[in-house]
């Protein structure tokens, strides 16, 4: 369940505290958080200080709203995000996009770090998602029965927009890459998936795997928010390599690729924005 009158405070007090009006959000996954640095005007919002939200736990992100330019389109960031495995609800991690929806966001991108379930996939790559998996937790919508942010029962077969994923195979081709689209499994976590989970996974249809996204994805869904997902193969799944698997790991390839993230996620900015 995510909190209408929660999530309208939350946005109340950043639209009195700056002047800027996103419409476009990011946001950071693992690794990609440096992105804030090459922000112009950034105001900057710890989420301990924006009432309504909670202290994110996980050491990898930072904790904090930016909102200013990037490749001179006005933004709004997310710098860490609340995970399920840290103990938030379902709701709790789709509670910042609920926030971001009272802002007047319209269009979102959500990144993250995944393991790699399709065998043509290689560590590091970019993966542009097309639609997801969630067998293992309820809805962040779960109990919202007067559906305040819009319709009860909504759609979710362009959850991933069509049009914005032709926008971003574009724009990786134009940075000589080669685009792959994927279907994302949505895991419960903390701990990595056994090899038997992930072939199970395989026969289902996902190409990727992680602990995060799909709360937020489904948040933006229900708000009507045209929403992007992009993942980073930072390992490739449990039994699909020889080596274990470690988050030092996940971390190495998040921080090797970094830059071509970033420049992919510029370059979307900007064609979108
Ligand atoms: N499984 C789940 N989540 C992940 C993985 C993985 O292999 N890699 C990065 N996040």
């Amino acid at each position: 369940m995510v909190d209408y009158e929660r999530s309208k405070q939350s946005a109340e007090y950043i639209l009195n505290a700056t002047a800027k009006r996103p419409e476009t959000a990011i946001i950071l996954g693992s690794g990609l958080g440096g992105l804030v640095q090459e922000m112009e005007e950034a105001e900057r919002f710890e989420y301990t200080s924006i009432p309504g939200f909670m202290k994110s736990t996980n050491e990898m992100h930072e904790g904090a709203l930016y909102i200013g330019k990037l490749n001179g389109v006005m933004i709004a960031a997310l710098a860490g995000r609340y995970h399920y495995y840290e103990g938030y609800s379902m709701g709790d991690a789709a509670f910042p996009v609920a926030v971001l929806a009272q802002m007047g966001i319209r269009k979102l991108i959500v990144t993250n770090a995944a393991g790699g379930i399709n065998p043509d996939y290689y560590q590091g790559e970019l993966v542009i998602l097309k639609d997801h998996i969630k067998f293992f937790s309820d809805s962040p919508l779960r109990g919202n029965v007067d559906a305040p942010f819009g319709p009860k029962f909504f759609d979710m077969s362009d959850a991933y927009s069509g049009e914005l994923r032709e926008i971003a195979k574009e724009c990786s081709r134009e940075l000589g890459m080669e685009p792959h689209e994927g279907v994302y499994a949505w895991m419960p976590g903390p701990q990595y998936e056994t090899p038997a989970e992930i072939r199970a996974l395989a026969v289902l249809g996902a190409d990727v795997v992680g602990m995060s996204t799909v709360p937020e994805v489904i948040m933006a869904a229900q708000c009507g928010i045209q929403t992007l997902g992009i993942s980073c193969v930072t390992n490739m799944a449990a039994g699909l390599s020889k080596t274990k698997l470690t988050d030092e790991e996940v971390i190495e390839t998040a921080n090797r690729v970094k830059n071509q993230f970033a420049a992919l996620v510029c370059r979307i900015v900007e064609r979108i924005g």
